[in-house]
């Protein structure tokens, strides 16, 4: 069973629970301090890979789930 939780909000963050190790693409750790946080999916934090809640300001829309039946495709 997974030890960590990644839920997409609707319009907004992607939220991380539990135990996880956030890298950047060099596999150095950025550190977080918490159990708990948001990565921004709007691309326009100021704090990336944060959430600062710009989302909220320019009115990004997106669902929760995958809603078109892309589950699972590759990045
Ligand atoms: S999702 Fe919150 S600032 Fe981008």
């Amino acid at each position: 069973m997974a030890n960590s939780r990644i839920t997409p909000y609707r319009n907004g963050p992607y939220l991380i629970r539990g135990d996880f190790t956030l890298v950047d693409q060099d596999g150095e750790e950025i550190e977080t301090r918490r159990r708990t946080i948001a990565l921004c999916r709007c691309g326009a934090s100021r704090t990336k890979p944060f959430c600062d809640g710009t989302h909220k300001t320019i009115g990004f829309r997106a669902q929760s789930g995958s809603g078109d039946g892309e589950r699972g495709r590759p990045a």
